[in-house]
């Protein structure tokens, strides 16, 4: 499949068979992340793998709408990223992110990003990145850009129409 074709077989997907996610298809989505360009070279992302179901379940309640589909998720990964390394960490983490969702596309594994950075988590008073890193052990420096969810989906999600480059969102020239 080309680029292009897996692009628009990406899709954000909230719902999973019980088909498991194996630690090969899960080498696979790290080293897609850890192959992510990186401003100034200074690799800030970090990534923490969750498998265990109480825990995905416990990632689930992060927040009040968002992170449901965690649940039923076959794995996880908390992308963190060091703001002390990098004034660009939330570019890199995101680009991570981007670079592990076309690889589970790829292997046929939904995925979905679910939003931590500047969300309120389901407790009162806690951010979504306080929650984390009180339940994983995220030491202080880093900060949680997002989790993305992984499962096999449970309907056939289609692809995505090839997009018509004569769109009011592309300008040629200047705006
Ligand atoms: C930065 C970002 C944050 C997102 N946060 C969430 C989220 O917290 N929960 C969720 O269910 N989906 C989240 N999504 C998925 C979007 O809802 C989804 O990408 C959008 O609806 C377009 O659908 P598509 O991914 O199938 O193209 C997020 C996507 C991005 C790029």
């Amino acid at each position: 499949m080309d680029l292009l074709g897996l692009l628009r077989k990406r899709k954000s997907i909230r719902t999973y068979t019980d088909a498991p996610v194996t630690d090969e298809h899960i080498g696979k989505i790290l080293q897609a992340a850890l192959l992510a360009p990186s401003s100034r070279a200074f690799y800030p992302a970090e990534f923490i793998v969750v498998r265990d179901r109480e825990m995905l379940s416990r990632l689930a309640m992060t927040k009040a709408g968002g992170s449901a589909m965690l649940k039923e998720a076959g794995a996880a990964v908390v992308v963190i990223g060091d703001s002390k390394k990098s004034d660009a960490w939330i570019e890199d983490c995101s680009i991570c992110l981007t670079n592990m969702m076309l690889q589970a596309a790829e292997m046929g594994i939904g995925s979905c990003w679910s939003q931590i950075r500047n969300r309120a988590s389901s407790e009162e008073n806690v951010t979504a990145d306080e929650y984390l890193h009180t339940l994983l052990d995220i030491p202080e420096q880093y900060s949680v850009e997002a989790i993305l969810s992984l499962g096999f989906p449970d309907v056939d999600p289609g692809e995505k129409e090839l997009p018509d480059t004569d769109s009011p969102k592309v300008h040629y020239g200047r705006f």
